[in-house]
């Protein structure tokens, strides 16, 4: 067994901590904005995952999570979801790019921040929320790119945001999700903080809202009727019920069958280092055998 500690960056990276507007008739939740702090250095697997993902037309995820049978006694649960890759980058499809255009100041926040946390979309009526504010937020989600003979696992604790009342577990998942993100380096929006100042968590979410289409914004009353179409991008039925899931990675392991003679499998796991010490958390690689 080989353990490698990953070498710190050699780019100057940093955690970004929220502001909280207290002036002015914008809602809390649409005001807060993000300043540079210290910060984690990108995962060594995050580059080679990407490429997988860029190279897999269209992308689902297993997620499972730990739910509670009437005994207590914890039980796995799995199922499918859509991957919207790495928080907060997305790429729209036209449609729901022209209706941030539209309905969105600016369009959409700047890019000026990246993580190492996978997302995904999905309702509050669903089960995965609740069994993960049981269960200390437990996730793995596991991906198998049959074509690239590759299994990814990521294992961590999710968190979901975009409750528009913005109440406490909001600002929680808010300032856990934050601790993830790092400001980009050498795009056209810099890291002179200009970009940052106009970066808001209601964008953040709205963007990932626009692109689901608009029979799939679903409204939740049923008294609204099914299949009905939401354009309006602050649909305050639709939202109150959708939600985005980040998931914060602790542990990602990889599998390599493109020898089947050979297999592979490496495994990063995130090690904590002392609060104050400049380096951010460090992830260490070890190849597993078998
Ligand atoms: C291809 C596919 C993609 C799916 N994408 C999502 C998704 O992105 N988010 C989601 O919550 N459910 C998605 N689902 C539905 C889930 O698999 C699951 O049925 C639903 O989330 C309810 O699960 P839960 O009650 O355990 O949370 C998808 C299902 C399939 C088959």
């Amino acid at each position: 067994m080989v353990i490698s500690q990953s070498p710190p960056s050699r780019i100057a990276l940093q955690r970004l901590h929220i502001i909280q507007a207290t002036t002015g008739t914008t809602p809390r939740s649409q005001m807060a904005t993000l300043v540079p702090g210290a910060a984690p250095s990108r995962a060594p697997w995050r580059d080679l995952l990407t490429s997988h993902l860029n190279k897999t037309p269209s992308y689902d995820f297993t997620i499972a999570t730990v739910a509670h049978d009437a005994q207590n006694r914890p039980v796995p649960r799995v199922r499918t979801c859509g991957c919207r890759g790495f928080f907060p980058e997305l790429e729209l499809h036209p449609n729901g790019q022209e209706d941030m255009w539209q309905q969105v100041d600016e369009g959409e926040n700047p890019a000026v921040v990246e993580s190492d946390m996978l997302a995904f979309t999905t309702d509050v009526r669903m089960e995965k929320l609740s069994q993960l504010e049981s269960s200390g937020r437990a996730i793995e989600a596991v991906f198998w790119f049959k074509d690239l003979m590759a299994q990814w696992r990521v294992k961590g604790r999710a968190f979901a945001i975009g409750d528009p009342r913005g109440e406490q577990a909001e600002r929680v998942a808010r300032s856990e999700i934050q601790k993830g993100l790092r400001v980009k380096h050498g795009d056209d929006h810099g890291d002179d903080g200009s970009g940052l100042g106009k970066w808001s968590w209601d964008k953040a979410v709205t963007k990932y809202f626009a692109n689901h289409s608009p029979v799939m914004r679903v409204p939740s009353d049923s008294a609204l009727g099914l299949g009905q179409k939401v354009k309006d991008l602050h649909d305050p039925v639709a939202r109150a019920n959708f939600r985005v899931v980040v998931i914060q990675p602790e542990e990602v392991e990889r599998l390599d069958l493109t020898d089947y003679e050979n297999p592979r499998r490496w495994k990063w796991t995130l090690v904590s280092q002392p609060v104050g010490d400049g380096q951010g958390d460090q992830w260490a690689e070890t190849e597993l055998w078998p």
